[in-house]
């Protein structure tokens, strides 16, 4: 429910961080695309939303399972059906693996149709020995040095970028994209690991196998629902003035149509601050990222800034310590979360905290510690009574260098082959299948924890 002192713009009275430095003469032009935008009819319905909130509370108590994913910076030109394909190819079939071999079903959500806006450490930065604005993202600037002074007419070609993404996934779905992929379409060329290569593929012939006996008892062709999945969209929540634009009054409610989630930056969860003033008078359900700076006390006063009528499925928790740092920080987060009493669901954020650069330059992310946060996660939440709700990864469906190792055993000295992210390292298609079946160990391991756990409890009342 919406706070009375709430309204559409009172973030405007607050401080606000990493918003575009648009030059003095652009503010008009600004002022005029933020009115066409707010003409402009929503991306998703209202309706979508709430049910993007049910499973999310789902999730938070472990029915079903969190996969967020998409590009650090999603790019304009990367809006092709090609690419598009590509990036629901991957979250399709990660979610399979997760519902064949941890019994559990998936709730989608892709980081992208809008993931546009970055926010940055610094306004400048050095490129090729030059100093030059920041890239912040397609939605502000150009990641070319001669496009690096913030155009607002940017935004709108963001909010057509986010639009044709979306119908397009809407199109692919609609006509049966996720029914075609089924394992025998799967490319695991890129495994140079002999023994992994074999152990996927046993895998996959199962899910076959399993699928083919749906299809021939007739459950694939005529059970509402199986031939279709959802798929839900978001962004980080960053340039408020775009995000004001896209907010609708429904009923007695405020909803941003622009995306299903939104989530609030580690860089923009200032207490006091514009986004938490704009975030909590949304009715989506909104993510906040959890850093290894944020302390206890914080996130239990955000929570209830955030949440105040403590509805399930509102917070999603997105935790990204990274895998040195998680056994102290994650315990704390959850211990505060516990005593403000505040409902949550978990997400582990395992890619932002386990990013180093390499002595050539390079930003990139071990597979390995990226699976190492999310055990930890799991173990941890395991033995706090929690849940391990989902996991939110940066990752795209090509065959891209930018994360080393996995099954492809990917090299330092490869990086360069195929870099081609304007911000943070992505996982590439293979290495996201590897987090995958991995992943689904740990689920599996959990679920038989948690069964072991029930037959003692079951034992002592006999
Ligand atoms: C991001 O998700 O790309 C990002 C900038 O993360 P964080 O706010 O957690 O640093
Ligand atoms: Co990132």
């Amino acid at each position: 429910m919406m706070a009375d002192d709430w309204s559409l713009s009172s973030w405007r009275s607050k401080p606000i961080k990493q918003q575009p430095p648009y030059p003095e003469e652009s503010k008009e032009v600004l002022k005029d695309v933020i009115s066409q935008i707010s003409q402009m009819p929503p991306i998703v319905h209202h309706g979508e939303v709430d049910r993007l909130k049910a499973d999310i509370a789902a999730a938070g108590r472990g029915e079903k399972l969190i996969l967020h994913g998409g590009d650090c910076a999603e790019r304009f030109q990367d809006c092709t059906s090609t690419m598009i394909e590509n990036k629901l190819r991957i979250l399709l079939q990660m979610s399979l693996v997760f519902t064949w071999q941890a019994h559990i079903p998936v709730v989608r959500i892709l980081r992208g149709a809008g993931q546009f806006a970055k926010p940055r450490s610094s306004n400048y930065e050095t490129v090729d020995g030059k100093q030059v604005p920041s890239f912040r993202g397609d939605n502000v600037n150009g990641f070319d040095i001669s496009e690096r002074t913030p155009d607002p007419n940017r935004l709108m070609r963001a909010f057509f970028h986010s639009s044709t993404t979306c119908n397009y996934i809407r199109a692919l779905l609609g006509g049966g994209f996720a029914s075609l992929q089924y394992p025998h379409a799967w490319n695991l060329d890129f495994i140079r690991r002999e023994d992994v290569r074999g152990d996927y593929n046993s895998i996959l012939a199962e899910l076959d196998h399993g699928l083919g006996f749906l299809r021939a008892a007739r459950v694939l062709d005529t059970t509402p629902g199986v031939n279709t999945v959802d798929i839900n969209i978001s962004h980080e929540g960053l340039v408020l003035d775009y995000e004001e634009a896209l907010t609708k009054k429904v009923g007695t409610e405020y909803y941003n149509l622009g995306s299903h989630f939104l989530w609030i930056g580690d860089r923009t969860r200032q207490l006091d601050g514009a986004h938490i003033e704009y975030f909590r008078g949304i009715a989506n359900p909104i993510g906040i990222k959890c850093g290894p700076t944020l302390g206890g006390d914080e996130l239990s006063e955000l929570l209830l800034r955030l949440n105040p009528a403590n509805e399930e499925g509102k917070i999603t928790l997105i935790t990204r310590y990274g895998s040195d740092k998680i056994a102290q920080k994650l315990p704390e987060h959850i211990e505060a979360v516990k005593r403000s009493g505040a409902k949550v669901t978990w997400v582990s954020d395992a890619v932002h905290g386990n990013t180093y650069t390499t002595d050539n330059g390079f930003k990139t992310r071990n597979v390995s510690n990226i699976l190492a946060e999310i055990q930890q996660s799991c173990e941890i939440h395991q033995a706090s009574g929690t849940v391990f709700g989902g996991v939110h990864l940066e990752m795209t469906g090509e065959n891209v260098t930018e994360c080393v190792g996995g099954s492809s055993e990917l090299q330092h000295e490869e990086l360069s082959q195929d870099y081609v992210t304007f911000c943070d390292p992505r996982l590439n298609y293979t290495q996201s299948l590897d987090i995958a079946f991995q992943m689904s160990n740990f689920l599996r391991e959990r679920q038989q924890l948690s069964r072991s756990d029930a037959n003692k409890k079951r034992k002592l009342v006999n």
